[in-house]
């Protein structure tokens, strides 16, 4: 008789495993997204990217078609109607969708730019109908799988004409910064919500996953103690909010770039034009549709 046949515990331990990766990825693509008004507050000094994808819409020509994968509250979409361009903004996340459609409106916008809830792998758009694809401030790194991206990329190239071109922005793998302590709290800060005027402290942490590639951010907001006291961060949070991030390393999106029949034409760091060797945050890609 075999003695050493598995535990119900054993047999089912990868399956727990699998269905917490995958619960955290959920919240990872979500959380961080429920709450647009923090978004768009957290986000309201990150400037140059805006320039960045402007200046790329004005050299390609004048009312030019994008699309915007991941368009979030608008951020990008926006300054681009207002320069003139028609954007179709799509984002999976309605909450996020909700903001932009209520500044369009506001700012007379609202014939330039089409909201289109999708899923970035799965476009529902025709071949060839846009001049323009971009993919801002690290939205492609919430696609989780090297599958997952290169349906995206396959996407993006199916609905650009001959011609057109593929923009997008991703974090620069920091491998110092991926090991972090994990329990810590880092960028401990202290701040009022933009709707609520609760006064918080928000903090972070993060944990790396080499063999997925994905960073699991903690983010934290905490009720702030009274001025002048230190913040001890309690045992539970007031709120916790998953964002997950899938590093994508130099080599990945050149190789991204060519299977999905794209020309890379720079690959560059940080909106300044400098080689991604000195770039301390974001790389910057640009590529054609031959
Ligand atoms: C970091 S935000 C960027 C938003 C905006 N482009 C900006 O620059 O502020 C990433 C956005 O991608 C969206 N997103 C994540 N996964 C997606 C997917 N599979 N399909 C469509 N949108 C997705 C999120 O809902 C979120 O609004």
């Amino acid at each position: 008789m075999n003695r050493r046949r598995a535990s119900p515990t054993a047999r089912t331990r990868p399956d727990r495993r699998a269905a917490e990766r995958e619960r955290l990825l959920e919240a990872g693509t979500r959380d961080h997204y429920e709450d647009a008004a923090l978004y768009d507050y957290e986000y309201s000094d990150r400037t140059t990217d805006i320039r960045h994808y402007r200046k790329l819409a004005r050299q390609l020509g004048e009312g030019q078609r994008v699309l915007e994968l991941g368009a979030g509250t608008g951020r990008i979409t926006v300054p681009l109607a207002r320069d003139g361009h028609d954007v179709i903004a799509l984002d999976a996340m309605p909450e996020m969708l909700a903001v932009l459609q209520r500044s369009i409106t506001r700012l007379g916008f609202a014939e330039r730019v089409r909201p289109l809830q999708a899923d970035m792998r799965d476009v529902p758009l025709r071949d060839g109908e846009v001049d323009l694809v971009i993919a801002p401030f690290n939205a492609l790194m919430h696609l989780y799988t090297w599958q997952d991206l290169l349906a995206c990329f396959r996407e993006a190239h199916r609905v650009l004409r001959p011609g057109g071109r593929f923009a997008f922005d991703v974090q620069i793998p920091d491998l110092e910064w991926l090991r972090w302590d994990p329990e810590a709290r880092h960028a401990v800060t202290r701040f009022v919500h933009p709707v609520t005027r609760e006064t918080l402290i928000y903090s972070t942490n993060h944990r790396y996953d080499p063999q997925t590639q994905v960073c699991h951010i903690r983010i934290f907001y905490d009720d702030a103690p009274p001025a002048g006291r230190r913040f001890v961060p309690p045992a539970k949070p007031k709120r916790l909010v998953h964002l997950a991030h899938r590093q994508i390393f130099p080599e990945e999106i050149r190789m991204l770039v060519a299977t999905a029949g794209f020309e890379l034409d720079s690959l560059t760091g940080d909106f300044d034009d400098r080689p991604l060797r000195d770039a301390k945050d974001s790389q910057v890609a640009l590529c054609s549709r031959a």
